[in-house]
């Protein structure tokens, strides 16, 4: 039996938006987008989302915003991909690295320890849609000390007076915070709709607004809409609707506008999410839980509690007691088999460029204990329960054959 990691739920649907959109003379950023964005705002919501071709381009363009560059710092955690850390640099900033949980979210005490007068954000992920601890984060961030001691450098700064708690949202779409979207948790979530995610659009992200007073949610809005569009006062859409061809470009925008080929895409998937493509997820996760849950070798990844519900988008699962180079063995036996698994994620301290740039995994146990314990298992809605047994069946024989 074939089981791939996580292919893109395509179904009649979703072919009939990309027709449509296809056919309506119009393939780049225009109605399906503006329609996406109102969607996706409402599932998360806040007052305003802005879509963009990826969450790392959103990231770029938020950290713009905020005005972001040398001499300044975002807190990031180590266990996490790596784009969270090398859109800090990309900025010009320092992305300083901080310890996790063992539910693998940001550590809110090792963020207290790392803040300094130059830390100007908090990237916290929601790994595998699991919510971080939002109110202790935003505890920490904004404790009066730290108000007192933050350097605002521009207007931004200083109306937030405080470093900005942005949302690395990129699998969580959908999961929730104390009852209500885990985007209202957090200052910016940014979402990712890349090809894998729970909803995609091939390639994608969408930034969602949640700004605290005095901020203006809807000028912030237009902001972002100005510069993921070349600081551009038209978009293209805008200019062919007859006579209104004049535009003027007044800031140096990015160029990281979503089509609207691909937002079809999104679209029609979003309007399925939360009563069947979320919900098929769950039926997913439960049924490995119902296996896993009876084995004294395997912990649970976290998916509820009164204040956190997951989105499902990862089966984050690990094994006691094993070391790195078994449960690459146990891997590689289910892959022989055709059954496709994953490891979430390789921390960023043990890859290349961040090694050589000073940080080290033995700052970062508890980042190396989740990695080298960690088998992510397929999870998405077209899984059957026949597949799921096969794959929990696989596994434990791979298991039993690898320890
Ligand atoms: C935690 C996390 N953050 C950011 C990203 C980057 O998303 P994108 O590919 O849309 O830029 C990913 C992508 O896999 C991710 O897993």
């Amino acid at each position: 039996m074939k089981i791939p990691f996580s292919p893109p739920f395509i179904d009649e649907d979703i072919e009939n938006e990309v027709l449509d959109s296809l056919r309506s003379g119009w393939i780049t950023t225009g109605p399906k987008v503006r329609d996406l964005e109102i969607l996706s705002a409402k599932l998360c919501g806040v007052e305003k989302a802005v879509c963009v071709n990826s969450w790392t381009s959103g990231a770029a363009l938020v950290l713009k915003w905020l005005g972001i560059g040398a001499g300044d710092e975002v807190i990031v955690p180590a266990y996490t991909y790596s784009a969270t850390a090398l859109i800090v640099l990309h900025a010009g900033a320092k992305p300083v690295m901080v310890d996790v949980l063992d539910d693998f979210t940001i550590n809110p005490e090792e963020i207290a320890k790392a803040i300094t007068p130059a830390t100007k954000a908090v990237l916290a992920v929601d790994i595998a849609g699991w919510p971080c601890d939002y109110d202790a984060i935003m505890k920490v961030i904004a404790s009066d000390e730290v108000k007192k001691n933050f350097k605002p450098a521009n207007k931004v700064q200083e109306m937030l007076g405080r470093p900005l708690l942005i949302a690395d949202a990129a699998h969580s779409l959908g999961a929730t915070y104390q009852g209500e979207p885990a985007a209202l948790a957090a200052d910016i979530p940014i979402y990712s709709l890349h090809a894998v995610k729970n909803v995609t659009t091939a390639e994608g992200g969408v930034i969602c607004l949640n700004l605290p007073a005095p901020f203006s949610n809807e000028e912030v809005y237009k902001w972002m809409k100005l510069n993921s569009l070349n600081g551009q006062t038209k978009d293209a859409f805008t200019k062919t609707q007859g006579g209104g061809w004049r535009y003027d470009i007044v800031s140096d925008g990015l160029k990281i506008n979503m089509p609207d080929v691909c937002a079809a895409i999104g679209l029609a998937q979003l309007k399925k999410y939360p009563g069947l493509l979320l919900p098929e997820r769950e039926r997913v996760f439960n049924h490995y839980a119902k296996f896993f849950n009876s084995k004294g070798w395997a912990v649970i990844p976290p998916s509820e509690t009164t204040e956190r519900k997951s989105s499902f988008h990862l089966y984050p699962l690990r094994i006691n007691g094993i070391t790195e180079a078994q449960r690459d063995a146990i891997i590689q036996k289910l892959a022989d088999i055709d059954v496709a698994t994953n490891v979430h994620f390789i921390p960023m301290p043990m890859l290349t460029l961040f090694k050589g740039l000073g940080y080290k995994i033995e700052d970062y146990p508890v980042a190396y204990k989740n990695y080298a314990h960690e088998i992510s298992l397929p999870i998405y809605p077209q899984l059957t329960d026949e597949q799921c047994t096969y794959i929990e069946e696989q596994l434990e024989k791979a298991y039993n054959e690898v320890i």
